[in-house]
């Protein structure tokens, strides 16, 4: 099958284009900028969700598109909500026949504004005009070990009570792979890790792990964010499928610990 991965160059995107390719589909890499290292068999397409650059040539003779593009700064809705816009617009006239959207779980109930932008991109996706199939997650590993590496800069490791079940991104971009072969299903099953953690567990596990003398800084429940990330917003319900190895593994795998 043709299959395009826009922001298949990023910590999704990349196993997402990695595992199609691998399956024997023909896949097209779809973001600014040039991967660093391209997934062999595929190939580049340079187009931008903000402006639409690029998008019509890049989408010819394309079945189904996995979008796993984001942007985490204040331009996040211009690439999110308005750039998916703009994809599926051209995803219609280029006559695609799938749409592949990735969310994350429990998105409608943190008031966080990148979840705002998420809830807001569902929406259009699954109002938009080509037949869709929605996957949510929980936060990869990458995700929690960027942000507890950036606050173990400052020797600090940050102790609360909020709660997160990560998982490997790599089942993740299977869950997509397999979302595009079975065509067009609507909402999917959540997709997580096999075990939920206190932001302090994680941290704590990190510090052993990497060996780091840090002091622990208590991260008190204040504010509405915090507090239903607290209280398992952001965690899988009864009816999730938790899948692969926890914090603790990829701390092993990724730093050869
Ligand atoms: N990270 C998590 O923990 C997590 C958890 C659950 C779900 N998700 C969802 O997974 C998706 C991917 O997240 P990620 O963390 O893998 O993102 P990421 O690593 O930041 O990658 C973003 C990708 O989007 C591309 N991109 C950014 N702006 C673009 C634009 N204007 N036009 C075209 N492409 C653009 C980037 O390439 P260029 O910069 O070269 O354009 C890159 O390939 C998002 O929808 C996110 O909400 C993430």
């Amino acid at each position: 099958m043709q299959v395009a991965v826009v922001g298949g160059t990023g910590t999704l995107g990349t196993p997402v284009v990695r595992e199609l390719a691998a399956r024997g589909h023909t896949v097209r890499v779809l973001s600014r900028s040039a991967p660093a290292e391209p997934v062999p068999g595929t190939e580049h397409h340079a187009v931008d969700l903000v402006t639409g650059a690029g998008l019509d040539s890049a989408l010819e003779g394309v079945y189904a598109v996995v979008d796993a593009a984001s942007h985490r700064g204040l331009r996040s809705a211009p690439v999110m909500v308005e750039g998916v816009r703009a994809l599926l617009a051209a995803e219609q006239r280029a006559k695609v026949g799938h749409h592949v959207e990735i969310s994350i779980v429990g998105c409608e109930r943190v008031p966080f504004s990148y979840y705002r932008t998420k809830v807001a991109q569902e929406r259009v996706v699954t109002q938009g005009p080509i037949p869709w199939t929605l996957v949510r997650a929980t936060q990869f590993h990458e995700l929690i070990d960027e942000v507890l590496g950036g606050v173990a800069k400052m020797r600090i490791a940050p102790h609360g009570t909020m709660r997160f079940q990560p998982v490997d991104v790599t089942a993740v971009a299977g869950k997509l792979a397999d979302a595009v072969e079975a065509g067009p299903s609507g909402r999917t099953r959540d997709v997580g890790g096999p075990v939920v953690q206190t932001l302090a567990e994680l941290a704590d596990v990190r510090r052993h792990t990497l060996g780091q003398a840090l002091l622990p800084f208590p991260v008190p429940p204040i504010g509405r964010v915090v507090r239903r990330v607290r209280d398992g917003a952001l965690c899988l319900g009864a009816d999730g499928e938790a899948v692969s190895f926890d914090y603790a593994e990829w701390l092993r795998r990724r730093y050869g610990k």
